[in-house]
């Protein structure tokens, strides 16, 4: 079942996949259930702009980079000062992780992104200003520790980690939105892919980039993470907990890094984005809408430039980064 359901499988491929439609040129069909259209920006063409961010509780909101778009550079004090910032995006090659390398690179940064197939990270990368493609599985010791080691001497350094790649309940159970299964309906072998790849491999990937950063004086790393209560959802096992721990990892990274010029934040949505992880056929419940990747732009651009320097042990939810902004101005 793991093995049929595999992302890499045929059934992988997601309407909203951007790496799709980067490598074949063509939109993506828009999903059934859209009443309004959702435009996809061809990569190549990307710029950060004021794009409208839809959220979960139908309100509009219009989020901008704007602000952040001046080419991201290493902050004054870096051995690196004014070189574009160097970012590892893991698990880029589609939905939340291919739109944030995609603001990250379009604002001057270098971007390398990852995703189990190198072929696949390339052919995505080759599509994005000056990225670069590496193969890497998070949930493999080996692979991790020769793609971060490729990864910084192909950009020179890492300044920023982007922690990302993750799989979710769509590899356990592919009805998962409209019929959720209990607990103990799910296969062990279902359950402990889900916590390789998204907490060991969160794990897995700090541990082999922090020592570095360490050794070069500071560094940034993002956890992106999701909602609270879909850590608690019904039929989210093991999705909902992956997650959990992911964050509560998160937390303890913060707590230990503390005042070593590490930086660690926590980053998600806010609410169910269209993503190689839902279901194609999926319907928004009444009154609710999906989110798009690009929600994920403002944020990440910002926390990769120079106001966000000193940032640290934050979560970050996109839907409310605006307020969050200025609630954070308002404290400094
Ligand atoms: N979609 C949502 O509603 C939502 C909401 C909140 C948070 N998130 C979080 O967003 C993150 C990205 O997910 P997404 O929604 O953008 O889904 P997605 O479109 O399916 O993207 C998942 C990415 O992870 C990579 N990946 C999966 N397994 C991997 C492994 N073992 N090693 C390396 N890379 C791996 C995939 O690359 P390859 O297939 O090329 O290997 C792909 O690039 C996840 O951490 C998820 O928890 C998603």
């Amino acid at each position: 079942m793991l093995r049929r359901m595999h992302p890499d499988g045929p059934e992988r491929r997601h309407p909203y996949d951007l790496g799709h439609a980067i490598r074949t040129g063509h939109k993506p069909p828009r999903l059934d259930f859209e009443r309004a259209p959702i435009p996809i920006v061809p990569v190549t063409d990307f710029r950060p702009r004021v794009r409208p961010a839809t959220e979960d509780h139908g309100r509009e909101r219009r989020l901008s980079t704007r602000r952040w778009a001046r080419p991201l550079t290493c902050q004054a004090g870096s051995q690196d000062r004014g070189n574009p910032m160097k970012v590892l995006v893991t698990g880029g090659t589609s939905g939340l992780g291919l739109a944030m390398a995609s603001a990250l690179a379009a604002t001057g940064a270098t971007v390398a992104l990852t995703g189990r197939s190198g072929e696949r990270a390339e052919s995505v990368a080759a599509g994005l200003p000056g990225a670069t493609g590496v193969e890497m599985d998070v949930r493999d010791e080996s692979s991790v520790a020769r793609a971060v080691d490729r990864a910084w001497s192909r950009l020179g350094g890492i300044d920023m980690l982007v922690n990302n790649a993750g799989i979710g309940m769509r590899t356990v159970n592919p009805r998962f939105m409209t019929q959720p299964q209990g607990f103990w309906e799910v296969p062990s072998d279902a359950f402990r892919a889900v916590i390789d790849t998204n907490l060991t491999g969160y794990f897995l990937v700090a541990r082999e980039i922090t020592p570095r950063m360490l050794a070069s004086g500071g560094g940034r790393i993002v956890n992106i993470s999701i909602n609270h209560s879909t850590m608690r959802r019904a039929g989210f096992v093991p999705y909902g907990p992956s997650r959990a721990g992911s964050e509560a990892l998160s937390r303890i990274m913060a707590a230990d890094l503390r005042g070593t010029g590490v930086t660690v934040n926590l980053l998600l949505p806010g609410g169910a984005t269209v993503t190689g992880m839902l279901p194609q056929d999926v319907v928004a419940p009444e009154g609710h809408r999906f989110l798009r990747p690009a929600v994920m732009d403002p944020p990440i651009v910002w926390l990769a430039s120079d106001d966000a320097a000193g940032v640290h042990d934050e979560r970050i939810v996109a839907t409310e980064f605006e307020q969050w902004l200025r609630d954070w101005e308002s404290r400094q």
